[in-house]
């Protein structure tokens, strides 16, 4: 379809710079201690800015300890094979520590989240999403826990930047004795009030991730940690990131090592960026709420939040077409079509107005257990087992929430740096794909 030719779009022409989902927003401190670091040659793997994240991170999401490595993949990889140590003991060098285990994960979130179970040689068994956060829904984990009694760990992402639901999580892993890998990835500063007392998410797990990557709400251009109460899990990760080596005076190993520690100059940008993480907080929260006051009076609702015992970081703003104003719209697993239909739209129709008028959306992360490597692998909702629920006998069986979730919504431009002006346009846009 050519938007710029639709009669709909007349008024609108191309921004002229494009608007993106979420980029990097750097102030200028950054240069300092990335000069800083190679001024004082300080530019491998250990160094003052180092330190500084460290601490100042901890400080924030107010846990004991944070490790910084190279991503957030990293620290999922080491907090995933932690928690496989801490349950099954250590494997051997040519095993995972979850071989043969099943490990309960978020449905609705990018793969970087789940793999390191893989990585562990577990086996993910997928837990459907709720309605109220887009997150792991508490009744499917805990039809789950009916299904596969014997498992023993959780891998949670907050969505979005939006808290899940972590008490009535945290009281279902407790009673199975379970533990809990947080993924914070994308809600580094949302917070939760967990028995009364607001906590940050970072802290909420057994082992806890966030990410530094490029399009977080503050970037070290790459970059990730692991965070946590336990002294003796931080030395642990520091040490396995670092290849595992022994106090000997050569490279002596008893346990597997990796690469995965930060260097000075990355946490350098890490550093330049802390002092802004606030700001875009509150830049992504005008965002938000500049889109739900656009979106009056449109069939659309946006990603929703517990305001009673979360408040999220924002990160991402996005929105949910409803299911009467859905025209046809089909995707394979490489392309999507889609027809107009008056006052109807489809998030594929949205994302390519957008396009066309040079500003970034995304569909929303396709559900793991919707995903090719993962097809095999078991999906729970709160109903028991999603696998294998069609039946040529029975008229109406509905899409799981996260399949819903995918087939309704999209990730909207997000950019701290957008103008509430640039805003303005794209609800419009958004709007005239309603027309
Ligand atoms: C939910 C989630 N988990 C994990 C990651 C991985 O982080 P990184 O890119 O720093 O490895 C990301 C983003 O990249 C993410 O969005």
């Amino acid at each position: 379809m050519d938007f710029r030719q639709d009669p709909r779009f007349s008024e609108f022409v191309p921004f002229e710079s494009k608007l993106w989902l979420s980029s990097p927003t750097m102030h200028g401190q950054e240069q300092h201690w990335v000069d800083d670091a190679i001024r004082t040659n300080w530019v491998s793997t250990v160094g003052a800015n180092i330190n500084e994240i460290e601490k100042e991170v901890a400080r924030y999401v107010g846990c004991g300890y944070a490790v910084a490595l190279t991503c957030g993949t990293a620290a999922l990889h080491l907090a995933t094979k932690l928690a496989g140590e801490r349950l099954y003991g250590q494997a051997r060098p040519d095993r995972g520590t979850l071989a043969g285990k099943r490990v309960f994960c978020s449905d609705v979130t990018f793969d970087a989240s789940i793999n390191p179970v893989a990585y562990e040689d577990g086996e993910a068994v997928f837990i459907d999403t709720e309605r109220d956060t887009w997150n792991m829904d508490p009744a499917a984990l805990e039809k789950a826990f009916e299904l596969y009694p014997d498992t023993r760990l959780i891998v949670l992402a907050h969505l979005y930047g939006t808290p899940a639901k972590m008490a009535e999580i945290r009281r279902i892993a407790d009673a199975h004795g379970a533990l809990i890998v947080e993924d914070a990835a994308e809600s580094l500063g949302a917070k939760y009030r967990l028995n009364g007392k607001w906590v940050e998410t970072g802290a909420l797990g057994d082992f806890n991730c966030i990410s530094f990557n490029g399009n977080k709400i503050i970037t070290g251009s790459s970059g990730g940690m692991f965070l946590t109460d336990s002294r003796e899990d931080a030395e642990k990760v520091r040490k396995w990131s670092t290849q595992s080596r022994e106090n000997a005076p050569w490279y002596q190993h008893e346990e597997i090592g990796y690469n995965y520690r930060i260097s000075n100059i990355v946490a350098g940008v890490v550093r330049g960026q802390l002092p802004w993480l606030d700001q875009h907080i509150a830049q992504k929260k005008a965002i938000y709420e500049r889109y739900l006051e656009g979106f009056k009076g449109l069939p659309v609702t946006m990603n929703p939040y517990d305001a009673e015992s979360s408040e999220p970081n924002y990160w991402l703003s996005c929105l949910l077409i409803d299911r009467e104003a859905m025209a046809p719209h089909v995707r394979g697993e490489r392309d999507a079509l889609y027809k107009h239909e008056h006052g109807k739209s489809s998030p594929t129709e949205i994302l390519d107005a957008l396009q066309a008028f040079n500003a970034e959306g995304r569909p929303i992360w396709k559900p793991m257990h919707m995903q090719p490597i993962y097809r095999s692998n078991a999906f729970v909702t709160a109903e028991g087992t999603g696998r294998g629920r069609s039946n040529a006998y029975i008229q109406g069986e509905g899409l799981d929430v996260g399949a819903d979730l995918f087939a309704r919504g999209l990730c909207l431009p997000s950019d701290n740096k957008m103008t509430a002006e640039q805003q303005d346009v794209v609800i419009k846009i958004v709007s005239a794909c309603f027309d």
